[in-house]
């Protein structure tokens, strides 16, 4: 057999990461193409991938946890870390297109919106931020309508934590194990009483909770600068997806995934 037949054959870097197929992905809606779109395209494009790789880690997490495998949750969470820091820190890469360059191409992207992203919402309902009604705004895709469904009926990492407590021993309130999936757990008085027990006692399963925390403050760092980079972009103008924009963005700023966890500070 020649060389070029084997060539041909190997599976090669390009073929395997379909380069070809990604590459061709990136399809410019301004006529002629303005410079920044290319740029709009590919961060949001790469965004995309990063929340697939999260909730990829998060199912990990949450089998981890399901497990009682501690050092497989705390280095699943320090990964999911590093790539959090990596995604905030993009947004400084959008940041250097002027509001002008922006407003070059925002029309021909009509209603399309971030707003719109259904990893964006599963990540939210996986980390126990449900809300149930946010499926119907994609009546038109059943495929994302049965993703969400499926998200918002599982366990979220908040729930699989409380078994993983649970699992070793310490007394979780049974309103908390035992609750209707689709929404969102309770804060509770008790839990902290439980989660101050392991602050106190237990340095491994803390080291767990506060890498929890870190990942909470990680997503707050994500809104926060996401919606400084909108404020400095399209100022207080409405959304593309119908929103208020940066008044919308503001409010969802401090809504912590793992509130239990933070309400325990003032009584350590
Ligand atoms: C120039 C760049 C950007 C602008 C001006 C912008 C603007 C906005 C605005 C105004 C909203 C509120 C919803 C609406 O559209 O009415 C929003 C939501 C959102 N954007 Fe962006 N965005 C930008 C870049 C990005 C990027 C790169 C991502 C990454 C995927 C992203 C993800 C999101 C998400 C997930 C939401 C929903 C947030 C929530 O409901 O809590 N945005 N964006």
């Amino acid at each position: 057999m020649s060389d070029t037949t084997n060539q041909s054959k190997a599976l090669g870097y390009s073929r395997y990461l379909k380069i070809q197929e990604l590459l061709s992905l990136q399809e410019f809606r301004s006529d002629p193409p303005e410079h920044d779109e290319h740029l709009f395209i590919v961060i949001h494009q790469v965004y995309e991938l990063w929340f697939k790789q999260m909730l990829w880690e998060f199912d990990w997490l949450i089998s981890s946890f399901q497990a009682g495998d501690r050092a497989m949750a705390t280095s699943t969470l320090k990964r999911m870390l590093t790539i959090l820091k990596t995604m905030v820190g993009q947004i400084g890469v959008l940041e250097t297109m002027t509001p002008i360059s922006f407003l070059s191409f925002r029309n021909f992207l009509e209603s399309a919106s971030g707003f719109q992203s259904i990893q964006f919402r599963e990540i939210e309902f996986i980390c126990g931020h449900k809300r149930p009604e946010l499926i119907q705004r994609h009546a038109e895709d059943p495929e994302a309508c049965g993703r969400l469904q499926k998200r918002l009926d599982s366990p979220s990492v908040w729930d699989a934590f409380c078994q993983f407590l649970s699992d070793k021993g310490y007394d979780i309130p049974r309103e908390l194990l035992e609750r209707d999936l689709s929404q969102p757990a309770p804060e509770s008085t008790r839990m902290q009483d439980v989660l101050l027990q392991v602050y106190r006692d237990d340095s491994d399963r803390r080291q767990v909770c506060e890498l929890m925390v870190d990942l909470d403050e990680g997503f707050h760092e994500w809104r926060y600068r996401h919606v400084k980079m909108v404020e400095r972009t399209i100022g207080m103008k409405m959304g593309t997806g119908g929103s208020p924009g940066a008044a919308y963005l503001q409010r969802t700023l401090f809504t912590p995934f793992f509130p239990d966890l933070w309400a325990i500070r003032s009584r350590l």
